[in-house]
């Protein structure tokens, strides 16, 4: 039984009795279209955080605003205590402690799996060539693939390079790991994989914020679910809680539609058969 600590940097030095990631009044929009609409979350150290919700609603633009890929209009966001928003921080600072996942693995294609987990950390970081070899060796072992140091990206499946991914994230010794729909882009088969990596990290005892589709993964690992729509968190708690037994219309709706995809009700204006209101009879799961 392997219940391993991490070996690298992932358990943070740095003590204050202030959660990881503070959102506090988050707003952004593109043009006229205001995305977030006030979001306000709180993740403890250690904590995995699942996000759901329908398409558009604004889960990755808040994953973004995290580690400022975007900039938010209005609010603040505070990682390990520091103002990621403050117009005065050094944002590549932050960004180090910071780790993100996408759907696309973002590989590079031209050189080998060890290469794309060294360069980073030469290049950010500074890390001695040594060094980075011996990290990325460390990281390779952490998501089983040891075996694919001189492999090339395309010579590997999709659920390997979205491993070589998180290894590569975790090899710049993050606080915080953020997640973008890890497996969407992944076939069936290969998703398996790499939640598995992504429970054994979260067993390790690392601050997730995961936006995802995959329940199954949310009730088992998740400390909480958020669910957003529209820009807003319309519900949150325990995963027992926003899956099984969701206050909100909104939250069931959506529910119905992702756990029984058949059951989504057509679109408004069509005359259904039975005029229901939501085809939720019959959840799947
Ligand atoms: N860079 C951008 N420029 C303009 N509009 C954007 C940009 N990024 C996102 N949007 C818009 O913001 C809204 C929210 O998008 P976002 O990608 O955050 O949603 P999402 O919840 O992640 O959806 P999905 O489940 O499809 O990934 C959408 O209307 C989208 O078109
Ligand atoms: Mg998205």
């Amino acid at each position: 039984m392997d219940e391993m600590r991490p070996t690298t940097g992932t358990v943070p030095t740095m003590t204050t009795d202030r959660p990881e990631i503070e959102i506090r009044g988050l707003h952004k929009s593109f043009g006229d279209n205001h995305v977030l609409r006030g979001i306000d979350l709180d993740i403890a150290r250690g904590e995995v955080v699942c996000v759901i919700g329908p398409s558009g609603s604004g889960k990755s633009t808040l994953l973004r605003c995290v580690n400022l890929l975007e900039e938010p209009e209005r609010g603040q966001v505070f990682v390990g205590g520091t103002e990621v928003t403050d117009l005065d921080v050094d944002i590549d600072a932050v960004r180090r402690r910071i780790g993100m996942v996408f759907q696309q693995f973002n590989l590079f294609p031209h050189v080998s799996v060890t290469a794309n987990l060294t360069l980073p950390q030469r290049r950010v970081l500074g890390t001695d060539k040594a060094r980075a070899a011996a990290v990325a060796r460390e990281n390779l072992e952490r998501v089983g693939l040891s075996d694919k140091a001189d492999a090339f990206p395309a010579q590997l499946s999709g659920g390997q390079q979205q491993r070589v991914a998180i290894a590569r994230a975790l090899s710049m010794g993050p606080e915080v790991m953020l997640f973008d729909e890890p497996t969407s882009a992944l076939d069936p088969e290969l998703v398996g994989e790499v939640l598995s990596v992504m429970r054994v990290l979260a067993g390790e005892g690392m601050t997730m914020m995961v936006v995802t589709h995959e329940m199954t993964f949310a009730r088992e690992v998740a400390d909480r679910v958020v669910f957003m729509d529209g820009g807003v968190i319309v519900e949150q708690g325990p995963a027992s809680q926003v899956i099984t037994r969701p206050q909100h219309e909104r939250t069931r709706n959506f529910l119905n539609r992702i756990l029984d995809p058949a059951a989504t009700p057509p679109p408004a204006g069509h005359e259904g058969p039975g005029s229901g209101k939501t085809a939720g009879g019959g959840r799947g799961a």
